[in-house]
């Protein structure tokens, strides 16, 4: 194990991208090769491929796991009764609707009934298909509950996970993740793993993406620094049990549906590991914003933590953005968020604190959902705020905020209870009707004309 890092009782991994090797016990990764006819300490090799075996070098992701069983020692997969019908993987007229208003959910409750990570998932939106193997689905999950006796595996994507209230223990078959609000996780397609609630009740936002994988953003004139650093990403290392677990059940998400194969092992039995197809996990507060320094208010790209590109250059399937605590600087420059209407659709989600552009309404555990050319910007109170403080302003520290964006060129469909929610606000829309107008022809010349002189 090289370059680990500890992180609490967890020891991590650092970098994106890399071929990462761990191994729990000495000598258990074989030297030379990775399928020997007898691996050591009588261990059975298994590759996971995250892209296809022929996919170019620059993008094949692929691990090797060293483990006391294989994973395919298990009963066949039945439906898993009860199923979670609120979980989806493909977005057509019979499951969703489209609405172009735009749609803003207060924070959801976590149920008292017990819930864990699986039964507590539910789709808000999402586009395409994990058959087609083209789309994403944005879900939300309110759990209280940790899973037991039992592990995930998600056959349709990769998940990206924002905890917004509690932490994750996740256990991996790459070894274990303590994942707090103000982290996330990325657990990609395939990967078996369980879900463990310390603090009990717990909620946050998942992006999923079908059939491809969050890359770091290309930097630009940026240059070879700034944004996420790939060393601040953290890989688990190696963690295996060895124990009979009776019963024990593999709990299969394939084509959005849930189904079960018990087995009578833990699946977290690799006792060691090599390759780059990796689960992983990120803390946001090591982000590295840029923003303007004289004048303008920045596209929200500037902020792109991670991309899960389409075969379209610049065009990404989905974008994980956040809004940091950071300087405000710009001179004679409206300084929120810019009204726009936006090519891209934009699902937006708070982790804590407040949001610039919305002094009410948009809170920790709350989202909202900004549709293809759909308008938006800042609410009425914001803009006059703004507007009010004039061009005199100085720099101006926005503090404990941490709110995010999925943005998407595919255009979402939004599900039944999304829209159904008693957590829809229905007066989302209340917030920009009190926008005047300031249209004053005279003043605006007069202005004009100052400006004209001044310079
Ligand atoms: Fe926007």
């Amino acid at each position: 194990m090289e370059n680990s890092i500890s992180g609490g009782d967890f020891e991590y991994l650092s970098g994106f991208g890399n071929h990462f090797s761990s191994e729990a016990l000495a000598g258990a990764l074989p030297p030379a090769q990775n399928s020997p006819l007898v691996c050591p300490y009588g261990l059975y090799a298994e590759q996971i491929s995250g892209t296809s075996f022929t996919s170019p070098r620059n993008r094949n992701l692929r691990s090797w796991f060293y483990r006391i069983k294989p994973s395919v020692t298990h009963e066949p997969f039945k439906s898993r009764i009860p199923s979670n019908e609120r979980i989806l993987s493909e977005f057509n007229n019979s499951n969703t609707s489209t609405n172009p208003t735009q749609l803003r959910w207060k924070p959801i409750h976590v149920p008292d009934s017990p819930t864990d990570f699986i039964d507590g998932l539910f789709t808000m939106c999402g586009s395409g298909s994990s058959f087609m193997r083209h789309g994403y689905a944005i879900h939300m999950y309110t759990a209280n509950k940790s899973m037991d006796n039992c592990a995930f595996c998600n056959a349709d994507g990769d998940f990206l996970i924002v905890p917004q209230q509690g932490r994750l223990l996740i256990t991996t078959e790459c070894g274990r993740l303590k994942v707090s609000p103000g982290e996330i996780a990325i657990l990609p397609q395939g990967f078996r793993f369980a879900v463990s609630l310390p603090d009990g009740p717990s909620r946050g936002y998942v992006a999923e993406i079908f059939g491809t994988h969050f890359q770091l953003p290309d930097l630009g004139p940026i240059g070879a620094n700034g944004l996420a650093a790939p060393r601040d990403f953290l890989v688990p290392t190696a963690w295996f049990e060895d124990k009979s677990y009776p019963g024990y059940t593999i709990v299969q998400k394939f084509g959005g549906e849930l189904f079960f194969a018990v087995q009578d092992f833990s699946p977290f039995n690799v006792v060691a590991w090599h390759g780059n197809y990796v689960p992983y996990k990120y803390n946001l507060s090591k982000f590295c914003p840029y923003n303007t320094v004289l004048f303008d208010h920045s596209d929200p790209s500037i902020n792109t933590v991670l991309t899960a590109p389409t075969d379209k250059p610049g065009v990404a399937l989905l974008d994980f953005v956040i809004f940091p605590p950071r300087w405000l600087v710009a001179e004679h420059t409206f300084r929120p968020p810019y009204y726009h209407r936006n090519c891209m659709s934009e699902f937006m989600g708070l982790i804590h604190g407040g949001y610039e552009a919305k002094a009410d309404g948009f809170l920790p555990g709350g989202a909202s959902l900004h549709n293809c050319m759909t308008p938006h910007g800042p609410d009425t109170k914001s803009y006059e705020a703004t507007i009010a403080r004039g061009n005199d302003v100085g720099p101006h520290k926005i503090t404990d905020t941490m709110a995010f964006m999925f943005e998407s060129c595919l255009i979402p469909r939004i599900s039944k209870w999304a829209v159904e929610s008693p957590f829809l606000d229905k007066d989302y829309y209340q917030c920009w009707i009190g926008l005047r107008s300031h249209f004053a022809v005279t003043e605006t010349i007069s202005n004009s004309r100052k400006c004209q002189y001044d310079e």
